[in-house]
Formats: C-alpha cells, sequence, structure tokens
C-alpha cells in the first residue's frame, strides 16, 4: 500500500513551484506585482439571489478557499505572497473560514471585511497585473494591466504539469466520487429514475449538487446518445432500464475528477458485449499513456480501436483504417479522446505550443480536437473513448457513400441505448501513468 501523502509538504513544494512559475510569468509581462483575485457574488438580474460563486482558477491555484468572494492573493517576486481573505461582518451567511493552518502558513495572511478593501492593501506606484473576472478590480489600480496575455498565457501553459499535491487533490476527488457512482450503478440495477440515480450518487458521495465540479450527466436508455444530456426525469423510462451512461466527478480542494461508467441491465447482452470490447480499448488507450505520447496520436489509434470494435461487432463491412478515413467512426464517436484535467474539468493550456500562448495546429484528418499536445510528467489527461447512436449523425452516415456498409438493422436494433462512455482519469508519470480513477472503480 502507498505511504500516506505528507499534504503540509506536498502544498509547500506546490507554493514553491507556483513561486517560480509566477516570477517567470511577471518577467515575461514585465510586471512587478501579480493579483490573483478570486472574484465577486455575481447577482441574477433584477434579483437579490446570487449565482453560485465559483473561484477563479487562478485564485484556486494558490489556495483551496472556493468560497471566499472577494479574497485575492497578492504576489510580488522575492516576498512571501500576500493572501487577503475577505470574511464580511455578516449575520445573513456564514462569513467564510479562514484558511487551515498548513495553508495559512504559506502566506502573509491579512483580513479584509469587504471586498472594496481590497484596494488598500495593494502596492502601489509598482507594475501590476491583475487577474480574474474584472469586477473585482473596478475602480482599483487604472493603470494595472487587467489578465494581460503574457502572463496568462505562461501560466496557462504551465498548468498543464500538476504538483504532487495537484494530483492528490484528484485523486481525493475520484475517492469522494467512487461510492456515488457504486450507488448510482445499484440504484439504475434496481430500476430507478435519472433523478433517484442522481440522488443515490450524491447522497453516497455526501456532496450537493451545487458542489460539483460540472453537471452531472445522467442518461438512462436513449438519453446515453445526448453527449451533455441535462435532464434528470422523475420517473424511469415506460420500458424499464436497459442501459446508463453517468458521466459525474466531484471536487476536492478545488479539483475535478471527471469519471464515466456505462452500465447495461441484466438481459441486454448484445449491449453488454458492446461495453465490455469498449472496456477493452479504453484499458489500451489508458496504458498508450506516457511521456513523448502526442496527444492526437491516441486520438488516431482510439479512432482505429472504435472501427474493429464497430466490424468485430457486425455493425460496419469495413476495414478499421477506411472506416476513420471515410468518417464512419467519426459519426459514431464525435468527440476527442480525453482533456486535460484540474482545477477546470476541461483544463487549460491544451493547444498551446509553447508558453507565450502561440496556438499548436490541429491535425488536418482530425481538425475539432482540442487537446493537442504531447504528454509529460505530471499531466493529467482523461481517456474517453465512446460509441453512441447519434439520430442526426446516424441519417448523415446513412446517406453518405459508406453508408451501404453499415448493418443497419443491428444498428436499429442498438440505438435505444444511446451510447456508451468509460472516462477515467490518468497522470502521466516519468516512465508511463498511473490510473487515478480505475483502481476505485474497477
Ligand atoms: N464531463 C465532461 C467530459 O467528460 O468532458
Ligand atoms: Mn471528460
Ligand atoms: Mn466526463
Amino acid at each position: 500500500m502507498m505511504a500516506p501523502m505528507d499534504n503540509a509538504r506536498a502544498y509547500r513544494e506546490h507554493i514553491a513551484e507556483l513561486t517560480r512559475r509566477h516570477e517567470a510569468a511577471a518577467l515575461r509581462g514585465q510586471v512587478d506585482t501579480i493579483v490573483l483575485g478570486a472574484g465577486l457574488m455575481e447577482y441574477r438580474f433584477l434579483d437579490d439571489q446570487a449565482h453560485r460563486f465559483v473561484a477563479s482558477p487562478h485564485f484556486l491555484h494558490w489556495v483551496p478557499l472556493e468560497q471566499h468572494p472577494g479574497s485575492a492573493v497578492i504576489f510580488n517576486p522575492g516576498e512571501k505572497p500576500v493572501l487577503v481573505v475577505c470574511r464580511p461582518d455578516d449575520f445573513w451567511h456564514q462569513p467564510p473560514a479562514l484558511p487551515p493552518a498548513q495553508i495559512a502558513a504559506a502566506f502573509d495572511l491579512r483580513v479584509i471585511r469587504e471586498p472594496a478593501e481590497l484596494g488598500a492593501q495593494l502596492p502601489g506606484g509598482r507594475r501590476t497585473a491583475l487577474l480574474g473576472p474584472p469586477t473585482q478590480f473596478d475602480g482599483l489600480l487604472p493603470e494595472a494591466e487587467r489578465n494581460p496575455a503574457a502572463v496568462v498565457n505562461h501560466l496557462h501553459y504551465q498548468r498543464a504539469r500538476k504538483t504532487a499535491w495537484e494530483i492528490d487533490c484528484v485523486r481525493r476527488a475520484a475517492v469522494i466520487a467512487a461510492p456515488g457512482h457504486r450507488a448510482a450503478a445499484a440504484a439504475f440495477a434496481a430500476g430507478a429514475s435519472e433523478y433517484h440515480i442522481l440522488a443515490a450518487f450524491l447522497g453516497a458521495s455526501r456532496v450537493t449538487e451545487d458542489e460539483l465540479p460540472y453537471g452531472a450527466i445522467v442518461g438512462l436508455n436513449e438519453h446515453g446518445a445526448t453527449l451533455h444530456y441535462q435532464l434528470r426525469e422523475r420517473s424511469p423510462p415506460a420500458g424499464g432500464n436497459r442501459s446508463l451512461l453517468i458521466d459525474a466527478g466531484c471536487a476536492a480542494d478545488g479539483y475535478a475528477c471527471d469519471i464515466t461508467r456505462t452500465y447495461a441491465a441484466r438481459g441486454h447482452d448484445d449491449f453488454a458485449a458492446l461495453i465490455a470490447g469498449m472496456d477493452r480499448l479504453q484499458a489500451s488507450l489508458c496504458d498508450a499513456v506516457r511521456p513523448g505520447v502526442a496527444f492526437p496520436e491516441l486520438h488516431r489509434q482510439t479512432h482505429r480501436g472504435v472501427g474493429a470494435l464497430l466490424r468485430d461487432a457486425g455493425l460496419v463491412d469495413m476495414d478499421p483504417a477506411d472506416q476513420v478515413s471515410s468518417g464512419v467512426t467519426a459519426a459514431f464517436l464525435p468527440h476527442g479522446l480525453g482533456h486535460l484535467l484540474g482545477i477546470l474539468v476541461h483544463d487549460v493550456g491544451g493547444h498551446m505550443a509553447d508558453d507565450t500562448g502561440k496556438p499548436l495546429d490541429p491535425p488536418a484528418d482530425f481538425p475539432k480536437i482540442r487537446f493537442l499536445r504531447t504528454l509529460e510528467p505530471g499531466v493529467v489527461v482523461t481517456i474517453e473513448p465512446g460509441i453512441y447512436f447519434i439520430p442526426s449523425l446516424l441519417d448523415r452516415l446513412k446517406s453518405s457513400p459508406a453508408g451501404c456498409h453499415v448493418n443497419w438493422p443491428q444498428v436499429d436494433a442498438l440505438r435505444p441505448y444511446g451510447g456508451i462512455r468509460i472516462e477515467d482519469d490518468v497522470v502521466v508519470t516519468a516512465t508511463g501513468h498511473e490510473n487515478l480513477t480505475r483502481p476505485l472503480l474497477p
């Protein structure tokens, strides 16, 4: 068994790495100070009710204070970073807590009572970059640059490489999500509705829907074909539960996990066999994750694998390579193999060639994929191949030249199952990879 992580030490090392990155970013942007604002509460139009507060990722990168609007980190190279915590004197709401000792120790901690007091904490007469939602900086340091590209691009490019602290956050997020996935699978098998399957997930993971890093996708039967299906039917489908696609993650200290599983109900053997085939393909793609691998090449490998799966299942009578070049596999798998994962579920920097923000050109055969970089140690990616029966894409395929190679009666028999996606979160190590989610959800 792995030794438990020394979180305090990992956090100190994380701060040391962020210090190096922000020093370099300040040089790039030719500024003396970088301020990273958490953002402010935003209110609904003509209403006194606030939207759910989501802290700016630049702020969360430094400090896991997820519900601290009006707070900020002030970074001056060569000095201990300042953490300004905004704690309103409020008897309508619970004021945000101060950070625990191991977090606070990394900062010169200051407390303000309202967001407007941030201005008094900022050093005047210095070249300053203000990073975060611009409304937090209204009226402050008018001469300071707001989100300058040179600073932001450096930080976004570097953010693909996670520190040990960040990897542990994703790992802890997966530990929180795993019991939810198990409870959801049991609820599905018992015939529950989408609404009740989600309730089972939330209850077993002991989270509220507000705390999820992205809207959970809980699709029964045909709903699995809607890639980001967002509804929650209150009643089970009239014909009963045939299949479940659940894409649901939790968060820990501001970092997301992103996990998908697909299940077939008992007796639906053809769909179960297709899930088993996709599971083997997904495992082989995870195995291919290692430093030096260009992600677009893994995407290509995915499409060849999907082509082989479609052929072996008797759905398409065509060589896998020809299926890829003629667009058949794209009709069944219209999204990318995966993406960077971290503070944001679709984390930043995936299309950058370097820290100036120069874009990488997408490959001509897959012009729409967004994660284009070559893997390196510390990068956390999702590996999420799928096969879907999406009516509009199947209609187009049917009328294309390759349509005659498709076994339509067999495809039609699988439409009522919607689709399959299997998604794990994988960290690139020095020599290969570690799958953060599969040991928890075999
Ligand atoms: N949960 C969204 C995605 O898998 O990208
Ligand atoms: Mn994903
Ligand atoms: Mn997902």
